[in-house]
């Protein structure tokens, strides 16, 4: 199987004692590409210096909206200066996250509006996190763009609706491992209607772990499990499947073109 994983977290502690193992076996499950996200300047700075390690290994840099009200004054100067390096391939992840409020609203609108803005002079695709704050999310996507290099909107966990109108402006979706879980009908219906050309998935390693390792923590190499489940709900061959969202990463980040 290709397998490419849009989202994941390895410069996380949770891999401190194995992470030369993890990509091993990310490796030996058919990885090809991993995009490595940053969380705040100081995980972005370490996506960074794991992408100057492993090949296979691209780096977003950005600002978590967990994280938006601790920001320093100069984060747009450090972000720039970092999407400067020729393995930065995104800006994020930045967004809105209502269902945890780590950071006042206003200030989460503040920073991920700053930093679509520092995308959009940049010309670099936008990986977007959105928590039950869809409503907000459209309305800033439709203010803010147009986006000329795109996008994807991260863990999807939106309506068909809304995956639509996302589409609609140039967006991927972006389908982890909560769809294999029993509870995520309305995922399934979502990834069974997306159209392939607009289809990404991820692990969002450490976290949401698909069956069947749930509970345990996540790797890029179970986004194969994830690869089946979207495959057996639109009633594809799991590695077509996989192949096609390769290309799609391949071309959202554009690995294939020189930058
Ligand atoms: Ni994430």
């Amino acid at each position: 199987m290709i397998l490419f994983d849009s989202h994941a977290h390895l410069d996380f502690a949770d891999y401190d004692d194995d992470r030369d193992e993890m990509i091993k076996r990310a490796r030996a499950a058919g990885l090809v590409n991993i995009i490595n996200v940053g969380f705040d300047l100081e995980s972005s700075r370490k996506a960074l210096r794991l992408a100057e390690k492993y090949d296979l290994i691209y780096a977003a840099v950005g600002v978590h909206p967990h994280v938006a009200g601790e920001v320093p004054p100069d984060y747009l100067r450090q972000l720039e200066q970092l999407a400067a390096h020729p393995k930065v391939v995104a800006l994020g992840e930045m967004g809105l996250d209502y269902f945890r409020n780590r950071s006042p609203r206003p200030e989460q609108h503040k920073v991920f509006r700053e930093q679509l803005a520092l995308a959009r002079k940049l010309n670099l695709p936008v990986i977007i996190h959105d928590r039950e704050a869809h409503g907000d999310m459209m309305d800033i996507l439709h203010q803010d763009g147009p986006f000329s290099a795109g996008g994807v909107i991260h863990c999807y966990s939106g309506s068909w609706e809304m995956a639509k109108e996302c589409m609609s402006l140039g967006f991927y979706i972006s389908i982890a491992g909560p769809v294999t879980f029993n509870n995520s009908n309305r995922l399934k219906d979502v990834a069974g209607r997306m159209p392939l050309n607009r289809l990404l998935i991820e692990t969002d390693a450490p976290f949401l772990t698909p069956v069947p390792h749930r509970g345990k923590r996540n790797e890029p190499a179970f986004v194969q499990f994830t690869a089946a489940e979207v495959a057996a709900v639109k009633k594809l061959d799991s590695e077509e499947l996989a192949k096609i969202c390769t290309e799609n990463g391949k071309a959202l980040f554009r690995l294939n073109t020189i930058r």
